[in-house]
């Protein structure tokens, strides 16, 4: 877990490049299809974890959630999520912690966790995680995750803006770089997880309905943008999954 700390500290210097890469897809087909899931949020409380920055963390409070608490293992992303909120108040508030050991942070109607599922370094990790998401649910509460496409193809991954660096015949939990094409490019740690095994670990955390979908570009995506956004969706590097806590 400290090295997620290290590497996002370190990005959290250098976020602003890292974002301009990578905000196609996340503009294009990621938020798009996200938001779609989480659908109208009026009046629910949601708690968003591994937050980073904060930047789906204020999209989430715009879409009418009554209170939404970001949680982040860096102390470096969080005090952007912070800077961000003071700037410009919205009620947000943000927390240091890992998903792996967070205490029940209340009991949410939505839980989401965009891009952070594949920092799990074990197998017991994941599981640990899965469970601390469930326990922050209440009953019937749902889940929206969004995370890294395993089977991606060379082709999305160029068009979204990075490469990966899987070893050869990947296995549950390896670890591997993604290196997001900034100049220089800025490379992060991350592990293999096959959506089955997310499926089982969801299941013994006690969750139900649970359902993958690729990322799909939006129906809005300019004309002269068309093209990269289809070849974003080639087999996407990112898929949702939505889940029920019974
Ligand atoms: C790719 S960023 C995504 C940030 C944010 N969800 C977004 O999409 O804008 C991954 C984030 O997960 C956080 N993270 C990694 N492992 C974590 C853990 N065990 N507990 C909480 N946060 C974690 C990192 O610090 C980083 O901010």
């Amino acid at each position: 877990m400290t090295e997620s700390v290290d590497q996002y500290d370190q990005v959290a210097t250098t976020f602003a490049d890292v974002e301009a890469v990578i905000s196609f897809v996340r503009e294009n087909l990621e938020w798009p299809s996200f938001q779609e899931l989480l659908g109208d949020l009026s009046g629910l409380r949601v708690l968003d974890v591994g937050c980073g920055e904060g930047s789906f963390t204020r999209r989430i409070k715009q879409l009418g959630a009554a209170q939404v608490v970001g949680t982040d293992l860096s102390p470096g992303m969080i005090a952007l999520a912070e800077q961000a909120e003071a700037r410009n108040p919205q009620g947000i508030t943000y927390e240091v912690q890992d998903l792996a050991t967070m205490p029940p942070q209340g009991e949410f109607d939505v839980v989401t966790a965009i891009h952070v599922l594949h920092y799990a370094d074990t197998r017991k990790t994941m599981q640990t995680m899965a469970n601390t998401m469930q326990a922050n649910l209440k009953p019937g509460g749902r889940l929206v995750v969004l995370s890294a496409n395993a089977d991606s193809s060379e082709e999305s991954e160029t068009a979204a803006g990075f490469r990966t660096h899987r070893p050869a015949n990947p296995q549950e939990g390896d670890k591997f770089k993604v290196a997001v094409l900034t100049t220089p490019p800025t490379e992060i740690e991350v592990h293999h997880w096959p959506t089955a095994t997310i499926v089982d670990v969801l299941r013994t955390a006690g969750f139900t309905n649970i359902a993958w979908a690729p990322v799909k570009p939006s129906a809005t995506v300019a004309p002269a943008d068309q093209d990269r956004a289809a070849r974003c969706a080639k087999n996407p590097t990112s898929l949702t999954l939505t889940a029920t806590k019974p």
